[in-house]
């Protein structure tokens, strides 16, 4: 990411994209409200939009949507299906509620929505690798609904599930859990991560590292990064407005990967389960909403 801490004068182009003069627009606001300060603050040091009512309500019906997608895959998934039977659900079903699949196309992704099985770690394409009695399969959706992106995932169990399986689901789902239990104003990025991490690490299993959560909302991915692996009290300080994924990705195994030749498939290096959830979540005044919310006990 680009370091924008350089200074901004009073007559250069406004940094918050308004197209007005920084003196005419938020040099302004600056000594208004902390709100604002910390608006152009965030953005100036960190590069972090933050959001206001209308777009977190916008984001908030982006993710309604995407939870509603997840639960009509979750009702259709049989022993015998495809990936590529998930992606076509996915697709038909985002566009029937006038929204876009923001996977597709994205950076060269061929298809609507992610979709990865047992081993397959993330960024799984959809094809013709058949779901069998006892596979875990994670499915990823971010709708673009009215141009505002909400970002969230589960691992379904396919037909009765095995005490490995079982182990990685629930492990996590509850390391998401604990990282959503962080997010509270004035809190850090690294106590997320560093929640994720102890519990995971507890249980015997590991943290994928190359692939971290994300600011989201006006775009797939924004910054800041949010690594699922860390240290208490470091990174960048939560303040209300701020939008992010959470979205741990957790090993049975080692916590290495390799991509497959499709340039996307993200599999564990030993072939051992992995298990993701995902939920994009808004920091508050008292302490953080799920945009996408869905029980995590
Ligand atoms: N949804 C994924 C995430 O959680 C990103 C997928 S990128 C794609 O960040 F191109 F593979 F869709
Ligand atoms: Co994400
Ligand atoms: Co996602």
């Amino acid at each position: 990411m680009k370091n924008k801490s350089a200074k901004v004068r009073r007559n250069d182009p406004c940094p918050c994209g308004s197209g007005l003069k920084y003196k005419k627009c938020c040099l302004q606001k600056e000594s208004a409200s902390p709100k604002s300060r910390n608006k152009l603050l965030y953005l100036q040091k960190h590069g972090i939009r933050l959001k206001e009512t209308k777009d977190i309500d916008g984001i908030r019906k982006a993710g309604r949507l995407a939870i509603e997608t997840l639960d009509m895959v979750e009702a259709s998934i049989r022993v015998g299906m495809t990936t590529d039977d998930i992606n076509t659900l996915v697709h038909d079903y985002t566009i029937k509620k006038g929204a876009k699949p923001a996977p597709l196309g994205y950076r060269g992704f061929p298809k609507s929505v992610c979709v990865s099985v047992n081993e397959v770690i993330c960024h799984g394409t959809p094809g013709d690798r058949v779901l069998e009695e006892g596979d875990i399969v994670n499915v990823d959706v971010t709708p673009i609904l009215n141009g505002y992106y909400a970002d969230t995932n589960k691992t379904f169990f396919v037909g009765k599930s095995g005490p490995a399986a079982q182990k990685i689901v629930n492990v996590a789902r509850e390391c998401l859990k604990r990282g959503v239990t962080m997010v509270t104003p004035g809190n850090r990025i690294g106590d997320i991560g560093f929640a994720i991490q102890s519990f995971a690490e507890k249980e015997g299993c590991s943290v994928v590292r190359e692939f971290v959560g994300h600011g989201v909302g006006f775009d797939f991915h924004e910054p800041p990064q949010v690594p699922h692996h860390g240290n208490h009290g470091e990174g960048i300080k939560l303040v209300p407005g701020m939008v992010f994924t959470i979205e741990p990705m957790i090993n049975l195994g080692t916590k290495n990967l390799k991509i497959l030749d499709d340039g996307w498939t993200a599999v564990t290096l030993d072939g051992a389960l992995s298990a993701q959830f995902e939920q994009t979540v808004l920091v508050t005044e008292k302490g953080c909403e799920s945009l996408t919310p869905f029980p995590l006990q």
